[in-house]
């Protein structure tokens, strides 16, 4: 069927090409990653040792982050999409050996692809001399226990040596030594499902669709208590309103329900009010909305009957769930702050408490250098838009509590 459609043309074409070439092509692309960071796929390609004789390609497809599910609907109904773009990519780096890293959750998935590389095999897409060229790669499935922080790609590379998966200290980065201590480039699965349309119309092709520093079609998820929930095409143009709203997406709300919060990038990225919704889905505009970026371009939409004290809480424990506990503000911040958010939706809560929030959160991460990785960066940015941008609905419940109440909770902790 896919090949029917035009597919496996792009990686006949790719073949023609010198490997330079395929990454040049790229790069003028502007394909950026999909996996959170919006990091060029081709400049990181570009980063692998030259004088290297090994080159390992992992394909992330850990989706660890709430809501999203774009990469699991590309494995689904697109299996060879992504193998092709696997393909190129293996090319474009002369990687020997692709991973194929996903979480243990995805049963159904797993089958399908694991159908799709057997198919790929049996056609000569896959192993030796592919498609008749000079060229061979080999390429694993392999299944996580399923941990947000494998996700993050030397975590990822840990768990796939067979290790905890514990992310690690850079540099070295994965370009120079990754898995197996090759040099290896670490890919999302969307990212990956772009490459052989890149191949295949060209570079100006792909540009010319959403703003230069948002180019190519980009996969949208909506969830929450909108008509539409699902996964949606879409150039990076659309705001965050057109998402919820449009007919060919999100539908608008449910009736009788509307919007308080929105989370637009996934949980991580940060909250947006309800008057925020014309922030653009691109990879620039979530930074003038106090947000951390576009992330996994995953809304979750929350309405106007939800207690924000529960999303804090339910945040808050995510993260000081998944947190893997090597850094200690990691480990001991975010698990203080699912306590006090804990306490809070408890109706013990302090006013004080959205302060020691904003400051134990000011103190974590990997921007102000604190951590290995970038996961206590995700934990806070949603803590701190939500104390700030909610902080009169906080306060109004707090002071709302039954008198004693935090007293009593307070002695009894103590
Ligand atoms: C805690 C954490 C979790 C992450 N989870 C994922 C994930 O599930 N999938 C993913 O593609 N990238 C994830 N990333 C980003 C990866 O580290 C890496 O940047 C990405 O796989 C690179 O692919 P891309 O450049 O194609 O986006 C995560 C990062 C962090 C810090
Ligand atoms: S920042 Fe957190 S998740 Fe990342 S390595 Fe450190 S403790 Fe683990």
């Amino acid at each position: 069927m896919y090949e029917s459609r035009g597919g496996y043309r792009a990686v006949r074409k790719a073949l023609k090409m010198t490997p330079d070439e395929v990454v040049a092509e790229v790069k003028k692309a502007n394909l950026r990653g999909r996996g959170g960071a919006g990091f060029p796929a081709g400049v990181k390609w570009g980063f692998l040792p030259k004088d290297r004789t090994t080159t390992l390609l992992c394909v992330n497809a850990d989706e660890s982050e709430p809501p999203t599910f774009s990469n699991r609907v590309l494995m689904e109904d697109d299996p060879h999409q992504l193998l092709e773009g696997t393909i190129i990519t293996g090319y474009a780096t002369q990687a020997q050996v692709a991973y194929i890293y996903m979480r243990v959750e995805f049963h159904e998935q797993f089958h399908i692809l694991q159908k799709a590389i057997d198919e790929a095999y049996a056609a000569g897409y896959l192993g030796k001399k592919i498609f008749g060229s000079d060229y061979s790669l080999e390429c694993y499935l392999h299944r996580g226990a399923g941990a947000y922080v494998c996700g993050e790609e030397t975590g990822l590379i840990e768990s796939l040596e067979g290790r905890r998966g514990w992310p690690r200290i850079k540099p070295p980065f994965p370009a120079v030594e990754g898995a197996f201590r090759r040099p290896t480039v670490v890919n999302n699965v969307e990212t990956l499902s772009c490459v052989p349309h890149i191949i295949e119309r060209g570079a100006d092709w792909f540009a010319g669709i959403g703003p230069p520093h948002s180019t190519g079609p980009k996969l949208f998820c909506i969830s929450g208590p909108v008509s539409k929930p699902g996964c949606y095409e879409a150039a990076m143009e659309i705001t965050v309103g057109e998402l919820i709203e449009r007919d060919d997406m999100g539908g608008g709300m449910l009736p009788g329900r509307k919007v308080k919060a929105v989370f637009p990038g996934g949980v991580s990225m940060g909250a947006l009010t309800a008057d925020e919704l014309d922030m653009k889905m691109d990879f620039v505009d979530p930074g003038n909305y106090g947000l951390l970026g576009l992330g996994t371009a995953a809304a979750m939409v929350v309405d106007q009957d939800t207690d924000m004290r529960m999303v804090l809480r339910n945040v808050a424990r995510f993260f000081g769930t998944e947190s893997c506990g090597q850094c200690t503000h990691c480990r001991e911040g975010t698990a203080w702050m699912y306590r006090i958010a804990t306490r809070m939706e408890e109706g013990a809560g302090r006013i004080e408490d959205l302060d020691i929030l904003l400051e134990t959160a000011r103190n974590m991460g990997m921007m102000p250098g604190l951590s290995i990785c970038g996961l206590p960066d995700g934990a806070t940015f949603p803590i701190e838009t939500i104390v700030k941008k909610f902080r009169s609905e906080l306060e109004e419940a707090i002071r709302a509590q039954a008198p004693g109440r935090v007293e009593a909770v307070l002695s009894a902790v103590n």
